[in-house]
């Protein structure tokens, strides 16, 4: 063999091994909670970064959380990053998650840090919005429905077929809903309520967001969702307005893990790091993802609802998001609201 064979040989020998590396060989298998876009500019941001390349798929919180449990003796992911709290934090205490302290712990704001120091480290807060209402002003109008401001109005005959709101048990966000009405007018009252609004929803959806979706096309007069997936929508461009209801609301501490035994630990801990950094966290904003980011030195985007001018409520994270009391209230939904259609 002629040298120069040779080494073409070897050449078309390397591109084939670089061909050849299987998908599931990816560098970090990410598992995503936020909206699509987000999810999409934040997996480039951390490979442009990094040179480490992303798998990424979207799925909602408690489905995420099935999933992760579902893959414990054998996981496939590597980080879980977005979604809401409760489910992260019932991951963390059921051992699914991995126990990580970053070294920009100090940089977090409180509520983060204390998301984290609830779950022995085990997840983190990446950041945090508060629950309410988004609805079309146009679609009221024409069907003569007063704008909703409170908790009590949607329950109002006049707006049956109205709303949408997610499913409990794949949707962080309604389960966020559920454990915000549980705390605002006792477990008795609040499932009273459910039952009562569950006259007037014309879908329960099964991603958080999606409701706020139906409102901008005009699909709904009323979306139960968090105030910021409202303001996309009409940084979109859609009818939207947003209200935070004036018993008071609860909000989500969007949360990160380590999935425990994950593949590609080292590619999982990059991330981590990446994720709590300015830089990363400017990723939202910049994708229509208008949350409060969890770094204290992250700037709020000026488009965030100003989660100081809503009344919240002091939510329980450590009893909403622990396993006994997340199943429990799940199996109460299915069996006296989601099994009455
Ligand atoms: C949207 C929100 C996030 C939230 C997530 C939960 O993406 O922007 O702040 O964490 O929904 O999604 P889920 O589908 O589980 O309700």
């Amino acid at each position: 063999m002629t040298p120069t064979r040779r080494v073409a040989l070897a050449a078309f020998a390397l591109g084939v091994a670089a061909f050849a590396r299987p998908a599931a060989a990816q560098d970090l298998t990410l598992y995503c909670s936020v909206q699509e876009e987000w999810c999409q500019g934040i997996a480039n941001a951390f490979t442009k970064k990094t040179g480490i390349s992303v798998a990424m798929t979207r799925k909602s919180s408690g489905e995420t959380y099935a999933q992760i449990k579902a893959e414990a003796a054998n996981p496939k992911g590597d980080i879980w990053w977005g979604g809401t709290g409760d489910p992260h934090l019932q991951a963390a205490g059921e051992g699914l998650t991995a126990e990580y302290k970053s070294p920009q712990f100090a940089e977090l704001h409180p509520w983060a840090q204390k998301q984290a120091a609830e779950a022995n480290y085990r997840t983190v807060g990446i950041y945090a919005g508060a629950l309410g209402f988004a609805y079309n002003p146009e679609v009221l109008a024409k069907k003569g429905i007063k704008e909703p401001t409170c908790w009590s109005d949607l329950v109002k005959p006049e707006f049956k077929g109205e709303i949408q709101i997610a499913n409990p048990n794949s949707s962080g966000t309604a389960y966020t809903a559920m454990a915000s009405l549980i705390q605002i007018l006792g477990e008795k009252a609040a499932f009273d309520y459910m039952k009562a609004l569950h006259v007037n929803v014309s879908q329960y959806t099964k991603s958080g967001a999606a409701p706020a979706v139906a409102v901008g096309r005009g699909e709904a007069g009323v979306g139960i969702v968090f105030l910021h997936d409202g303001v996309t929508q009409a940084i979109n461009g859609f009818p939207v307005k947003v209200v935070a209801p004036c018993e008071g609301t609860g909000y989500e501490i969007g949360s990160m893990s380590i999935i425990k035994n994950a593949p590609n630990l080292k590619a999982a801990q990059a991330f981590y790091e990446f994720a709590l950094t300015v830089e990363a966290q400017k990723t939202g904003a910049d994708n229509k993802s208008y949350q409060v980011p969890s770094n204290s030195k992250s700037p709020l985007p000026e488009q965030s609802p100003r989660m100081d001018k809503v009344k919240l409520i002091d939510y329980d994270f450590k009893k909403y998001g622990s396993s006994s009391e997340r199943k429990r209230l799940l199996a109460k939904w299915d069996e006296e609201i989601g099994s009455q259609r």
